[in-house]
């Protein structure tokens, strides 16, 4: 990976790391970036850090080579994050450069000392303090706290109007030799919207509030390029990114996109056969549709489907007198991360009892969703063809109800 220059004494350095979950859970089939970038006025700065997941942030000290930066001319280290993704490299760094400065918030200098044991002089920054790295390379902070844990800042230099953000305005998807949206094609800008979205309803999606009001604070300041943490840099049109993450916020109370997820689980079949009418349904509106069965899919595409999503059909059946369970967790992960007030509507078999329904509402109203559902279609055994063309129907419904609330309130 080579260290490429963002702007005026302004570079990026990257790692891209693939085969791991991240945070330990969800999947990057297609990899992601850490990045880092240093700041050279009459003193050196590195905002963020890379890890390179197995502690040793080599992919960062050899790219120091590339720049012909020697490890001992950097005067400060910028921790605009704390999670290890971020931060973990500042022991090894420690090794070969003992005498730094670190530049971060007051919440995270106490998890500086419980995480790493910190020796290191810290200089404790708020919002509206400001780093003079001389030459005109003025760094201004401002505090993002919850984008994405508690002590987040970004930072800002005010010469090159380059804002450093961290986790907001990222994504996942690894990067090749063109780190930069003026050197991408629209199917590349497209791939990493697609990996944005799942980035943010993954990662970010929890903390909608805290990420509009990041939004807000960003457009106060006279941006000319975005350099997150995490993903590309955005030098040609910052503004976009900006712009999607403010209708991402938007997405966790609704109306998203003109668009419906179907969510299905099935044992025998039988729930299954409501699955191509709902669809069909939908579709007869003209109203976009994504499918997924559980467990097969993920929750991760999951959350990315239905955070884009005005509407949601759920068709599970009933399972040891609750919900066929993937289904459970599936929604239980929604409600973690806020995808709220969505037009629903569910379909299912039962046995004896039933009880899915029962474990749907306790799961609605455990995170507030607030989901608008029609009548549900339950059936005992088999779907018999009236059923059948109910779901049919309420799909439709779903449809036009979709079409009206995204006309109404939707977020352009
Ligand atoms: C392990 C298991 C547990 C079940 N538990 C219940 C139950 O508690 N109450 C009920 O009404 N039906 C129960 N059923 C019956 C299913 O809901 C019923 O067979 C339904 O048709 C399955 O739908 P499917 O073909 O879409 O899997 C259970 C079925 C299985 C296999
Ligand atoms: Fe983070
Ligand atoms: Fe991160």
């Amino acid at each position: 990976m080579q260290a490429t220059q963002v702007t005026d004494n302004t570079w990026r350095l990257s790692a891209n790391i693939h085969d791991i979950l991240f945070e330990g859970m969800w999947p990057i089939p297609h990899g992601f970036s850490m990045n880092s970038y240093i700041v050279k006025g009459e003193k050196t700065a590195i905002i963020d850090g890379v890890c390179d997941w197995d502690g040793t942030p080599e992919v960062l000290f050899d790219q120091f080579d590339q720049m012909g930066v020697k490890a001992d001319e950097i005067d400060y280290v910028i921790i605009n994050h704390m999670e290890p993704d971020h931060s973990g490299w500042i022991k090894a760094f420690r090794e070969i450069r003992p005498n730094f400065t670190i530049v971060t918030t007051a919440k995270a200098k106490v998890l500086l000392e419980a995480f790493y044991d910190n020796t290191n002089e810290v200089m404790v920054v708020k919002s509206g303090d400001t780093l003079d790295l001389g030459n005109g390379h003025v760094l201004a902070f401002a505090e993002i706290p919850n984008v994405h844990w508690p002590e987040t800042m970004a930072t800002f230099d005010t010469k090159t109007g380059t804002l450093f953000p961290c986790d907001a305005f990222g994504s996942f998807g690894a990067i090749n030799e063109s780190p930069y949206d003026d050197q991408l094609t629209q199917e590349q800008i497209d791939f990493y919207e697609y990996e944005a979205t799942r980035y943010y309803a993954n990662i970010v999606g929890a903390y909608s509030g805290p990420a509009k009001r990041a939004v807000v604070k960003t457009e106060t300041l006279p941006f000319k390029i975005i350099a997150p943490g995490h993903g590309i840099v955005w030098r040609q049109n910052p503004q976009k990114i900006i712009e999607d993450y403010k209708r991402y916020a938007f997405y966790s109370k609704g109306p998203a996109k003109e668009e419906i997820t179907v969510i299905w689980g099935s044992m025998y079949g039988n729930t299954q056969r409501g699955v191509d009418p709902v669809v069909e349904g939908i579709r007869s509106e003209g109203v976009k549709v994504n499918v997924h069965q559980v467990p097969d899919t993920h929750y991760s595409y999951i959350l990315r489907d239905v955070w884009n999503s005005s509407g949601v059909v759920l068709g599970m059946p009933t399972y040891e007198y609750k919900m066929f369970s993937p289904m459970a967790v599936v929604l239980d992960e929604l409600g973690r991360k806020k995808a709220l007030n969505r037009q629903a509507f569910r379909f299912g078999s039962y046995g004896w009892s039933g009880g899915a329904q029962k474990e749907l509402d306790e799961i609605m109203l455990r995170y507030k969703m607030e989901w608008d559902f029609l009548d549900p279609v339950e059936f005992l055994g088999a779907p018999s063809q009236e059923d059948l063309d109910l779901i049919y129907q309420r799909g439709k419904k779903l449809a036009v109800q979709v079409k009206e609330w995204v006309a109404a309130d939707g977020c352009t």
